[in-house]
């Protein structure tokens, strides 16, 4: 298979705070994320997931290593260059939505586009269609507050998708749902990336979120400890990540 990197990570560490009162967070994690992989970062709280990946998305800076997107150093980027890569090559997907309040879900789905200067009709052209797939159809002329979370983060996860980006990022995407409406937003999320549409890196505290992903790699104490891949079945893969949380420490704060 040929391998072709989107993002990759070589020897990043990040400290917080001031000289004496320092908190590592991470402490030399080297990573690859290849094309099309749906990879879940699983750790307990506190552990450093935020922070790894606002800084794989170019949010935040490392205090040291490198961090390559789509081939692009980025930690050597300006800003003007670092805004032009978030907007052409990443999606978000945040655990509270981040949809704007003032507009509709249509246009909070376009706005990646309109900002990038697509056209009114084939901005309408592009949500429709991507919406139908998603369920929304319906739903495009309401505004945020007439919609329920999963909806709502059903639509924060077409926004992520429609300029078409080389990898989405979401932390903790189910955090702020009920159980079924996570489930759907996880169906969805594997159904984009088996369709070759996405490569997904997700962070979770999560077993059950986790167990959508092909990968899953535990964060823990500053470093990434190991990785186990899902077979066929889903059930299967969940107990085995259990499992594996179980051996690193079941006391924990998973929470
Ligand atoms: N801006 C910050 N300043 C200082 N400490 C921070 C900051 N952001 C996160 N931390 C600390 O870094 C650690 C990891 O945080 P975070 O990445 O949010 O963990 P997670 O997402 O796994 O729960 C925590 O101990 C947290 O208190
Ligand atoms: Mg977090």
């Amino acid at each position: 298979m040929n391998k072709n990197p989107v993002v990759q990570i070589k020897n990043l560490v990040k400290d917080y705070g001031t000289k004496g009162f320092q908190t590592k967070v991470l402490k030399g994690i080297d990573f690859t994320i290849e094309k099309d992989d749906f990879i879940a970062v699983m750790g307990p709280s506190g552990s450093g997931k935020t922070t790894l990946l606002n800084i794989l998305s170019t949010i935040d800076q490392p205090t040291m290593g490198t961090v390559f997107v789509d081939g692009q150093e980025v930690t050597r980027m300006s800003n003007r260059e670092l805004s032009k890569l978030r907007r052409d090559k990443i999606g978000f997907i945040f655990q509270d939505y981040n949809l704007l309040d003032t507009m509709t879900l249509q246009d909070n789905i376009a706005l990646p586009l309109s900002l990038g200067g697509v056209s009114g009709r084939e901005c309408v052209e592009r949500v429709e269609k991507l919406a139908r797939r998603f369920g929304l159809e319906e739903h495009l002329k309401k505004y945020p507050y007439q919609l329920s979370g999963g909806q709502k983060q059903r639509g924060a996860t077409c926004r992520a998708l429609i300029t078409g980006p080389e990898i989405i990022f979401a932390d903790e995407p189910t955090g702020a749902l009920d159980s079924k409406a996570g489930r759907e937003l996880l169906e969805c999320l594997r159904g984009v990336n088996e369709n070759g549409q996405a490569t997904i890196l997700m962070v979770t505290h999560d077993p059950f979120c986790a167990s959508y992903a092909r990968d899953v790699y535990m964060l823990c104490d500053g470093r990434m400890i190991c990785r186990i891949s899902r077979g066929a079945d889903r059930k299967e893969f969940y107990d085995r990540i259990i499992d594996m949380q179980t051996s690193m420490g079941g006391e924990l704060s998973w929470g």
